[in-house]
């Protein structure tokens, strides 16, 4: 578990310049070493996101007996053990600060013949669970929590599944694939609705090693009993890391900086169409297919920026990236509105409530509403912000001081790593000026 001592000092520094690659996708990262895991053959994983998160889920799967190799940094061979051979662990199973890792192993876990415990950090330690626990409890599934649906989860295993029919009653794609995942288990159908459609990765990740699945925006649909065969995976960039740097040079005068073949899923690009809306100027080039995703190089220009309305028609699209649209709402002409987000309060941190607190830290007026916040832009003072251990909260801090009129301290910044290693170097090498204390 990363240490909350370490900080960052950040101020403006150069227009961004240049051309970047931020690391591989996370949640097609988790899902390709789940996967592999459980098919028959060979998994090669190319462009792993080498953060902790991703690296708890590997270790977690190397805890249950699949062989998982490292040739170099960003690759994974994974010798799959096929959907009935992983072993038992005698030790918890921790997943570090990962509610991905955790919701979907649930549903993995839901249907061994084994028990086993999953853990996690002190963050993840108070995000609810029991939006896996309720519908894998319907399947059959035995899981045991803390009070009030909190982990550690302890899974039963030797239960028999069955298929159910549910709609989900909050958009997550991590509940969906959760259900998915113990539906592979399952007697019969397990089929998903979603009130609004999510990442769809789980869904086209299942086909891609080989199961029949039925899916559209909003729906998914598959049988137990089948088997996964082993397939290569290219994992795009992560456009959530890419999110930071497109409000960067949004914001910051005279930049101009390309984002090299970013996967841009239309469920993940809600921010792009925000920040469009706002009047950003972003270009998508080299627009290609990179193992069945979509992947472009995004071109982005600074340009002045006005104050828009989000609410529930995009947020599920762009729910990770509200901590990098309240900076880009701060430095806008006009007010912002985010409505219908109330999932932001139940991520790393209560992100409503910890970028409202940092940005008023930084001179900026924000009215909190329970599902969203109005953010009043003006001139960013320097200040002092606590990321409260979440890394989307400190990486937005660091875009912000670009704007600001002298120092910003960013406090407990060490959870970066989960999704973003290497975050500071490479914003240093784009023009951010950015400089890391213990
Ligand atoms: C994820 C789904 C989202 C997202 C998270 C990754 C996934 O969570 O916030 O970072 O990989 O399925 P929810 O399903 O809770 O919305």
């Amino acid at each position: 578990m990363s240490g909350g001592s370490q900080h960052w000092i950040a101020r403006a520094g150069q227009p961004l310049r240049g051309s970047i690659r931020v690391p591989g996708d996370k949640s097609v990262s988790h899902r390709a070493v789940m996967l592999g895991a459980l098919a028959e053959g060979t998994t090669h994983v190319r462009g792993f996101l080498e953060g902790e998160d991703t690296r708890a889920t590997a270790r977690v799967f190397e805890q249950l007996g699949v062989r998982i190799e490292t040739p170099s940094a960003s690759e994974r061979i994974v010798h799959g053990v096929g959907l009935h051979g992983l072993r038992a662990s005698s030790a918890p199973l921790d997943c570090g600060n990962a509610g991905t890792g955790m919701r979907l192993l649930a549903g993995v876990l839901a249907g061994q013949a084994f028990d086993s415990t999953l853990i996690g950090d002190a963050s993840l330690s108070k995000r609810p669970m029991r939006r896996v626990i309720e519908p894998l409890s319907l399947m059959g599934a035995r899981i045991d929590s803390e009070e009030g649906g909190l982990p550690p989860l302890r899974i039963h295993g030797a239960q028999s599944l069955t298929g159910i029919d549910y709609t989900l009653p909050v958009a997550s794609a991590q509940v969906k694939s959760a259900l998915l995942l113990a539906g592979l288990y399952a007697s019969g159908d397990t089929v998903v609705h979603e009130p609004h459609p999510t990442r769809d990765y789980t869904e086209r990740m299942l086909a891609a090693f080989g199961w029949p699945i039925e899916f559209s925006p909003g729906y998914a649909k598959l049988s137990g009993g089948g088997r996964l065969r082993a397939t290569d995976v290219n994992v795009p960039a992560d456009f959530s890391s890419a999110a930071f740097f497109l409000v960067a040079a949004s914001i910051v005068p005279g930049s101009e900086l390309r984002l090299e073949a970013v996967g841009v899923n239309p469920r993940r690009t809600g921010l792009l169409t925000a920040l469009r809306r706002m009047g950003a100027d972003i270009r998508e080039e080299n627009a290609t297919q990179q193992g069945g995703e979509p992947v472009a190089d995004l071109v982005v220009r600074h340009a002045p920026l006005h104050g828009i309305e989000v609410d529930g028609e995009l947020a599920p699209d762009m729910i990770d990236e509200f901590p990098a649209l309240f900076v880009a709402a701060a430095c806008a002409e006009g007010v912002t509105t985010v409505r219908d987000a109330a999932e932001l309060r139940v991520k790393e941190s209560d992100r409503i409530a910890t970028m409202a607190q940092g940005l008023r830290g930084l001179g900026i007026e924000v009215d909190e509403h329970p599902d969203g916040a109005t953010i009043v832009p003006g001139a960013l003072q320097a200040g002092r912000v606590d990321s409260h251990g979440d890394h989307r909260i400190a990486m937005s801090f660091a875009v912000a001081a670009q704007r600001a009129s002298g120092d910003v301290r960013i406090d407990d910044v060490a959870n970066v790593a989960t999704s973003f290693p290497g975050f500071d170097s490479l914003a240093r090498d784009s023009g951010i000026w950015l400089a890391a204390g213990a």
